[in-house]
């Protein structure tokens, strides 16, 4: 240790104050930085995945690449859906689906007609055409 008033510095403490001093440094700034970088990389991680979870979806992927036809899926709605949601949509059991699309996005519209989430409503499992023509029919609500 150098203290002021001390003369008995010999050599040896200066070049371990020198060389001890500065490596401490050097490593708790290291282990800083890759503390930082590897927390970076598993919120990169975590956050990637959350945004291309939809994509891992085979099902919900072969929807999307469809474009549907209302008038079709007019018909598969009135055999499956107005008993609960209304002949027009209305609200019955279910809520009224007018402007749903600004609720729910594409997937969480297709996640809903299919995953059986939100009893009582059932689990319905339309071919992805079906479903694309569906989609198109409750977008243009
Ligand atoms: C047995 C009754 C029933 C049937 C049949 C049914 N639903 Fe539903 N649906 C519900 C209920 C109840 C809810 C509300 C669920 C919740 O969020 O808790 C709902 C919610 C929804 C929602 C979300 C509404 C919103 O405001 O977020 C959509 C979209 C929907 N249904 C579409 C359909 C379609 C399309 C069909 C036909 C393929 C269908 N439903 C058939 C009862 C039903």
């Amino acid at each position: 240790m150098i203290k002021e008033g001390i003369n008995l510095t010999t050599d040896t403490d200066v070049a371990a104050d020198a060389t001890s001093i500065p490596s401490f440094d050097t490593k708790s700034s290291l282990q800083k930085t890759l503390a930082i970088a590897v927390t970076f990389v598993i919120v990169a991680i975590a956050v990637a995945l959350w945004i291309l979870r939809p994509a891992f979806d085979p099902y919900t992927q072969s929807v999307l690449n469809l474009s549907g036809d209302p008038v079709q899926g007019r018909s598969i709605f009135v055999m499956n859906c107005v008993a609960c949601h209304g002949q027009w949509a209305n609200g019955k059991v279910g809520p009224n689906l007018h402007g749903v699309r600004d609720r729910k996005s594409d997937v969480r519209l297709i996640q809903q007609v299919v995953s059986g989430e939100t009893p009582p409503m059932p689990q319905f499992q339309p071919s992805p055409h079906d479903m694309a023509d569906l989609l198109s029919y409750l977008k243009q609500l």
